[in-house]
């Protein structure tokens, strides 16, 4: 048997997955699609495939994670990867290395895939341009966080049913936030309609060109949406005072049972996660079990993440051979 036959391919003609905003429609499919697939593995004791064995998967944080790190070591441990996580706490970085030095000296090593979370948007790309193997961006400044978006969707398409048609409405700190922007490519490319809704200072003037609808109160902005996506607020990015204070927040932008109820009836409520309760989410609709989608979003992280290590390593047993 050839690697080619051994290994499947895939119609998916990137080498990196750096955003959402480079991918097609039938990409997004594709990718949603093998992540169901690895859903229904990781719900059983059955292993998947270890299409990964032999390979070397390098997680690389400049910046503080707990789900997106953790997931994407399970996702990479569950197909057989070794795997190697780096936190800037513990490498050169702190001392000094600037990120083309860390990627020259982690290229030197051979790995396979190497997953990059940064505080700069435009980062992670750079660095793909600078080392030979795949790289996955895990959320860079402001910019995009690719699986992120990936995971939202399989969550809304597994409870949903589809993506064409519905209406989203992502809330609150839409300036800082890499999460919106890779959803609302994502959503966009796949037929959805995307509002987004926050105070004036935190939403970007530039939201309209993407083709979205900008409202700056909840009552009318939530009016017959299918899900609510609830946005951290970044209070880490903001230089300066971008909202009066955390209660005066809530009160007008978090999301509670009285908010909720101009939403359609069957509204799902996500958030990405870590959740500042009390501050754009009451603990209340967070943890409606019948609405919240919440802990679902962590559970199709892992398979999300196993499906964009798939299709994007697949084609290295016949790069390798030729
Ligand atoms: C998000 C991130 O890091 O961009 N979190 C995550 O990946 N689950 C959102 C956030 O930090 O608020």
């Amino acid at each position: 048997m050839t690697a080619a036959q051994k290994f499947p391919t895939f119609d998916f003609r990137h080498q990196h997955l750096l955003g959402i905003e480079e991918l097609s429609a039938d990409e997004i499919s594709l990718l949603l699609d093998r992540s169901d697939h690895y859903a229904e593995f990781n719900r059983t004791d059955v292993r998947a495939p270890q299409i990964l064995k032999g390979r070397t998967v390098i997680n690389l944080f400049f910046e503080n994670s707990t789900r997106t790190r953790t997931s994407f070591e399970l996702a990479a441990v569950r197909l057989g990867a070794d795997v190697i996580n780096m936190t800037v706490e513990h490498s050169s970085i702190k001392k000094g290395e600037s990120l083309l030095d860390t990627a020259l000296t982690l290229n030197a090593m051979h790995p396979n895939v190497l997953i990059c979370r940064h505080p700069e948007s435009g980062a992670v790309k750079l660095l793909s341009q600078k080392v030979r193997c795949v790289v996955m961006n895990g959320g860079d400044g402001a910019h995009e966080h690719p699986t992120q978006a990936l995971l939202d969707a399989v969550t809304i398409r597994r409870r949903k049913g589809r993506l064409q048609g519905l209406i989203v409405a992502i809330c609150g700190d839409v300036m800082h936030s890499r999460v919106a922007r890779s959803n609302i490519y994502l959503l966009q490319t796949m037929g959805a309609r995307v509002r987004v809704i926050g105070p004036p200072t935190l939403v970007p003037g530039t939201m309209e060109q993407l083709g979205v609808e900008v409202f700056h109160d909840m009552e009318s902005g939530l009016k017959d949406v299918d899900i609510v996506m609830m946005l951290r607020l970044q209070l880490e990015r903001m230089q300066g005072s971008y909202v009066p204070s955390e209660r005066e927040y809530f009160r007008y932008f978090g999301l509670d049972k009285q908010k909720l109820s101009s939403a359609r009836e069957d509204a799902l409520i996500m958030h990405p996660g870590p959740m500042n309760r009390g501050v754009e989410i009451d603990s209340e609709v967070a943890d409606d079990i019948g609405r919240s989608a919440i802990q679902e979003q962590v559970e199709m992280g892992v398979a999300v993440r196993m499906a964009c290590l798939e299709v994007l390593t697949c084609n290295l047993p016949i790069l390798e051979t030729r």
